[in-house]
Order: structure tokens, then sequence, then C-alpha cells
């Protein structure tokens, strides 16, 4: 039976591995060989830091179906929803699995980022209707190739929209045009949940300043953002490496 290959780099879920493996081989020679006590106290640093980043990573499993952050989001369980971003189907996943009786239009790019985020090669719509198939719910899914700052819909044609680690990729000038097209697209009222990476105490703890993206902009720019869009905050929170805002549009 296949899996579900959301195709995002092995070194954001093994990287450590490469790190501790070292660390623990240098240790064992270190303990045989008699080296310094500070040597042996630097390796046993990163040798612990590495094992703790690894063990995190794996709680966040970035390779994994994701968890919506909250409950709130589309709590009536039923609606047409636009996936800003799609990628390779983990956040439309996410979506149909928690809310059965949804359905969803998976819109993405297709170019350069999703290449550079998931490798080039196959067919990038295949990849996704396959991870859609494999979910058992490409029954109630669309796939759309275009721009998220040029939505080919009519207005008001969404109940709502989702979107995972995708806006905060765009160039800080292109960001308001893109919350400003998801506004355009919802019904008055429609909901719109919006995830994005955040540098939090973990990733920085982690991965340094490798994942940085919109969370270096903090809350404050994004709330300022989604207001000119023409929306309103209804819940703000974070979970790990991600800070979300479930917003309404007014
Ligand atoms: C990090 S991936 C996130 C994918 C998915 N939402 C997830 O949760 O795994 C970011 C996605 O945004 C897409 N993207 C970037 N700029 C875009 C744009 N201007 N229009 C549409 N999609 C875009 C990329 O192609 C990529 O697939």
């Amino acid at each position: 039976m296949s899996t579900l290959d959301f195709g995002y780099p092995c070194w954001l879920s093994y990287g450590h591995l490469a790190i501790l493996a070292p660390a623990l081989g240098a240790l064992l020679i270190g303990r045989k060989l008699n080296w310094s006590k500070w040597l042996m106290i630097v390796l046993s640093v990163i040798a612990v830091w590495a094992m703790t980043a690894f063990l995190g990573v794996r709680a966040f499993d970035v390779n994994g179906q994701a968890a919506m952050p909250t409950q709130n989001f589309l709590r009536s369980g039923v609606g047409r929803v636009l996936d800003i971003g799609a990628g390779t189907g983990r956040s439309s996943i996410m979506v149909l699995k928690a809310r059965p009786q949804t359905t969803l239009v998976a819109l993405d790019l297709f170019g350069k980022s999703f290449d550079a985020h998931f490798g080039a090669g196959k067919s990038p719509q295949e990849r996704l209707l396959s991870n859609l198939k494999i979910a058992g719910v490409d029954g109630r899914a669309a796939i759309v190739t275009a721009d998220m700052s040029k939505l080919p819909f009519e207005a008001a044609s969404f109940d709502a929209a989702v979107s995972a680690y995708a806006v905060d990729h765009l160039p800080r000038d292109t960001v308001g045009q893109a919350l400003s097209e998801a506004a355009r697209v919802l019904k008055p009222g429609g909901e719109f949940l919006l995830m994005l990476v955040s540098n939090d105490r973990y990733a920085k703890f982690a991965f340094g300043p490798m994942l940085t993206h919109g969370g270096t902009r903090g809350t404050a720019w994004w709330t300022g953002k989604i207001k000119d869009a023409g929306f309103q905050i209804v819940e703000e929170g974070t979970a790990p490496a991600t800070m979300y805002f479930l917003m309404r549009r007014t």
C-alpha cells in the first residue's frame, strides 16, 4: 500500500542525526583514549542538543499528517474551501480529513517555490493528486494551478480558506495583495485559517536562523496586513514552529 509522501527535505526531519551519530562516536572514542575533560563536555553538549532537537522535530513531523492548530476553524463542518499554496497536499488533507463534509480547491503556482521545497522532476500536480488519493480525499478535491496574488475565481465563491506556510514565502510587498485576493473570493463572514512558519524558541533551538520565513515579521506586522485586507481576527495562537490567525471576512 502506498504511503503519503509530502516531500519536505530529509534534513528537516533527520538532519540532526548526521550530527548526533558522529558526536556519540567521538564520545566513545574519547572515553577509550582519555580525551580532555573539556573536549568531552563540548561533545556531550553537542550530542544532547542534537538528540533533543531531533526528538522535537519528530514530534512536529513535517512529512506526516498535520493537525489543525484550532478546532474553531469551520466548526459548521460544511462548505467549499480554498487551500492557498497547497504544495503536495499536507494542508489540504489536514482540512479534508478534519472536516469530512467539505470540498476543497487545492491551489498552487507549482513554480520555483514548489521545486525549492519539494524538488523538481515528477509533475507537481501528480504528486499532489497522488497524496490526495492515498488520503482517500481526492473525490472532494480539485487542483488549480494559479498565482495566489491573482486568484482565478469569482468574488465570494468560497465559504472558507486555509493557507499553511505559503503566504510567508511571498515577497513582503505582495503579501497584502494575496490577502486581499483571499478576502475577495470569500463570502462575507467566510473564515480564513492562516498558518505561518514561526521562528519560535524551539525552531531557533533546533535550526538557528534556517527557518525564518514570516516569523521574523512578527505578530504586529501580520495583524496590520490582515486588517488592511478586510479581515477581522477572531483567534490567534501558536503551535510548534507555527503562528496562526483565524479570521473572518468582514
Ligand atoms: C512550504 S509550501 C507549503 C505547502 C502546504 N501548504 C503545506 O502545508 O505543506 C509553500 C507553497 O506555496 C506555494 N507558493 C509560493 N508562492 C506562490 C504563489 N505566488 N501562488 C501560489 N502558490 C505559491 C509553493 O509553490 C509551495 O507549494
